[in-house]
């Protein structure tokens, strides 16, 4: 059972806990309480096992392919957090015996997991444990834990076994062949494997040091090896009121590591994996700790510094949930990585990235910590190569964004089968991988965004402009021409909403194909005139005059659907609207999304106009000057009531929507099923990992929804309408590089700027210009 007001004083609105354990809901705490740095994702299984558990250790861009008919994943690496505890021969496990003064909780400001919890063993004896751990965030290789346990009734023997697993599978698919192992000084354990087919070496050390009464013990320990595990076996006497401290700490390192020896030699890797190892068992978990502390203080929360004083506590604890869930999935440490869907919090989506960076996690980004923008474009500009694999092999041209990518050179990794179809009993086959082809205007649209935020032209001038040119030559090469009716059109594609496979003209897509090409088009100009040497570059790499003749050729004949004249709804793709409609009650009022798939297959959803997410909503937020409020309006009243929100992604734009169309409580209401998607109380949601675009979201429609910050036509846009519950929220974003310090209550905006540089922006239409300091009421 989740609490979400477990925390005091200045842990107040800091504390995710569970109050009562259930080993039939572990999915829950494993993830929404996941830890990790953004190098690697620890999954919060407990310390003992129960069946059910998943214990991910994921290592970013550590992808591996298990055989040909797989997809590549980022592969489970070990289990180095079980403790294997015996009470005087006794098994631990919250399974038996009896459970008392039971809590676990992430706390959120230190980045720390606790369970605490005193346990009577089926013998009687009473112990008071007490687990720590945290993944540090200011040493990227360190998994810290401790232990202490503490006899409360009689004195006790206490067994424990500990090491390091390597006998983990991704879902029974095991990605490593085993290396060697050792034991040195019968304490540094080391375990080395390779990945099967990627070969990406991972050494793995670890090391306990124990105390008794507080003074270190030299424990005599048994070494034991095993098919792919190793272990030390440790039994100590603890007498009633002793306190008796374990603590574990590993290190990570694999020949992908950035800060390794260049040409990624193993001896080398797995000496400075064992030398990290002993000066970090020398420093221990405490000194381990603070430093740990004061990274997440000083580069997070001090840097993020945001604040909100709503009625409804639990806000501000799902805005911190949020902040904590981006910085431990994004991989800041390496450009050649992405964020995953499920950040590295389970193996859902295998650790792929999709649209969902670009459009609902970059913004954060871009506001908040442009460095980590770039990096995120970074990746997507090295898989440019995946990508020229993929228009080369559908047979066109230019960068043709895979729709899941892994590793940036391997082009198209989406899995061709699915779940079950309920007609036929076969898997449902993924479309997505073929024909879902908005990402590569969504990664244009992110170019660009990050581009009128930052500033940043050296960006543009090594590899945006080119990304933008590359991705409109695709589109180019990608519309069809319709004779009959004298313009190009896109067809068979799956758009945003993937309830409709196989439709021509999804509005969406074609409108953000069309921004791509008029994006290229201006930016032609300007590189033209202003950039000779830079266009002459781009002109040998990309056949650019030739390219762009084609842009002037097309761009006016693109098909974008129009609102119909009767009642200004767009169609979203040609058929949509002429699908029959039906009785949704059932499925929008579901428990668990995707219900209508234990009625319909996806073929007959497709001729049902029922959505999974926004799709025309989406189109409106992101090109947003393009429709009129009627037709905006007149839309989200059309497809709202269609769309079943089975897709984390949908609730974030309907409410920033609803917010700009003036429906303020529903704006509302729906940031708050959004903060529930993972956080909230439905003990499944998460199973397979926590939801990364939806947690982008949460800090979207406060910032951009409710804050009403915008990039709007290059400028810089506030319109803010906090919710009734909220008299205050303030936070830092950057704009042209210079920080602005954002404090909006029931009365005014404020904002003050860190440097003397003047700055221009307009308020609810008013334009200003300040330097230091602006008030406005509002
Ligand atoms: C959504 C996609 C999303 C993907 C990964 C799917 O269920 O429909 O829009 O990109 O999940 O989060």
């Amino acid at each position: 059972m989740m609490k979400y007001n477990y925390g005091t004083n200045e842990l107040n609105n800091w504390l995710v806990a569970e109050t009562q354990f259930s080993s039939k809901a572990l999915g829950k705490a494993e993830a929404t309480m996941c830890l990790g740095n953004g190098y690697m994702g620890l999954r919060s299984a407990t310390e003992e096992h129960y069946p059910g558990e998943v214990r991910d250790l994921l290592v970013a861009g550590t992808f591996n392919k298990f055989d040909d008919n797989e997809v590549t994943e980022l592969p489970n690496a070990a289990d180095v957090t079980n403790f294997d505890i015996k009470i005087d021969g006794e098994q631990f496990s919250l399974d038996f015996g009896v459970v008392k003064e039971y809590v676990r909780y992430l706390n959120l400001k230190h980045a720390e997991l606790v369970r605490e919890l005193n346990w009577v063993s089926p013998q009687g004896k009473e112990i008071r444990f007490r687990f720590r751990r945290f993944v540090s965030f200011a040493d990227k290789h360190i998994i810290a834990m401790k232990l202490t346990v503490e006899p409360q009734n009689e004195s006790v023997c206490f067994a424990l076994e500990s090491g390091i697993n390597i006998r983990m599978t991704n879902s029974g698919a095991q990605h490593f062949s085993e290396g060697d192992r050792r034991i040195f000084d019968k304490r540094y354990i080391q375990q080395c494997q390779t990945t099967t087919q990627s070969k990406i070496d991972f050494v793995i050390n670890t090391a306990h040091t124990v105390r008794l009464g507080g003074e270190q013990i030299q424990q005599d320990v048994t070494m034991e090896m095993a098919r792919r595990k190793v272990w030390l076996c440790f039994n100590i006497d603890v007498e009633r009121g002793q306190c008796l401290e374990i603590e574990k700490i590993t290190t990570i390192h694999t020949s992908r590591d950035n800060d390794g020896p260049a040409d990624g030699d193993f001896a080398t890797i797995r000496a400075t994996g064992l030398a990290g190892l002993k000066s970090a068992i020398a420093v221990g978990y405490d000194g381990l700790f603070a430093r740990h502390r004061a990274a997440w203080d000083e580069q997070i929360w001090a840097k993020y510094h945001m604040t909100l004083d709503s009625d409804n506590e639990y806000d501000l604890l799902a805005l911190r949930f949020a902040l904590y869930h981006l910085t431990i999935m994004t991989p800041m440490h390496d450009e050649r990585m992405g964020i995953a869907a499920k950040g590295m919090s389970g193996e859902g989506y295998k650790g792929h990235s999709f649209w969902d960076t670009e459009i609902f996690i970059f913004p954060f980004y871009i506001y908040s910590n442009p460095a980590v923008a770039k990096s995120l474009l970074m990746y997507r500009y090295h898989g440019l190569a995946g990508a020229h694999k993929k228009a080369a092999e559908n047979g066109y041209q230019g960068a043709m964004y895979p729709w899941e990518m892994a590793w940036p050179t391997d082009g198209e990794v989406t899995p061709v089968w699915g779940a079950v179809d309920i007609v036929t009993g076969l898997q449902t086959k993924i479309w997505s991988g073929f024909i879902e082809q908005h990402i590569t205007a969504d990664i244009a649209y992110a170019v660009w965004s990050y581009y009128c935020v930052t500033g940043d032209q050296a960006f543009m001038d090594e590899h945006g402009y080119e990304m933008i040119f590359d991705t409109a030559k695709f589109w180019s090469s990608r519309l069809e021409w319709n004779a009959d009716k004298q313009r190009y059109h896109i067809n068979d594609v799956i758009g945003a909403d993937e309830y409709k496979e196989h439709v021509d003209n999804n509005a969406f897509t074609n409108y953000m194909a069309h921004f791509n090409i008029e994006l290229a088009m201006r930016y032609y100009e300007t590189v033209k005139a202003e950039k000779s040497e830079l266009f002459a570059q781009l002109d040998s790499k990309l056949a650019l005059v030739e390219t762009h003749a084609g842009w002037l050729d097309r761009i006016d004949k693109i098909y974008l659907p129009q609102p119909r004249p009767n009642d200004a709804v767009i169609p979203q793709d040609d058929t949509y609207l002429s699908k029959k409609i039906i009785d949704l009650s059932k499925y929008k009022n579901q428990q668990k999304v995707g219900s209508m798939f234990y009625d319909y297959n996806l073929e007959q959803a497709n001729e049902i106009q029922v959505s999974k997410q926004a799709d025309i909503m989406m189109l409106f937020y992101l090109l947003e000057n393009k429709f009129a409020p009627a037709t905006k309006i007149a839309n989200y009243n059309y497809y709202e009531p269609k769309t079943l929100h089975d897709s984390s992604l949908s609730l974030s734009t309907h409410s920033i929507l609803a917010n700009d169309l003036g429906h303020y409580d529903l704006a509302y209401e729906l940031f708050e099923r959004a903060a529930r998607i993972d956080l909230g109380e439905n003990m499944h949601s998460s199973d397979e990992g926590i939801h990364a675009a939806s947690i982008g979201g949460i800090w979207q429609i406060v910032v951009m929804g409710f804050a009403g910050i915008r990039m709007n036509a290059g400028k810089l846009r506030i319109c803010p309408k906090l919710p009734e519950k909220w008299s205050k929220l303030s936070f830092g974003i950057y704009w042209q590089q210079q920080q602005l310090n954002i404090s909006i209550d029931k009365q005014s905006l404020m904002i003050i700027t860190a440097t003397d540089q003047p700055v221009t922006l307009t308020v609810r239409d008013q334009e200003y210009s300040f330097t230091n300091e602006l008030i406005v009421a509002i």
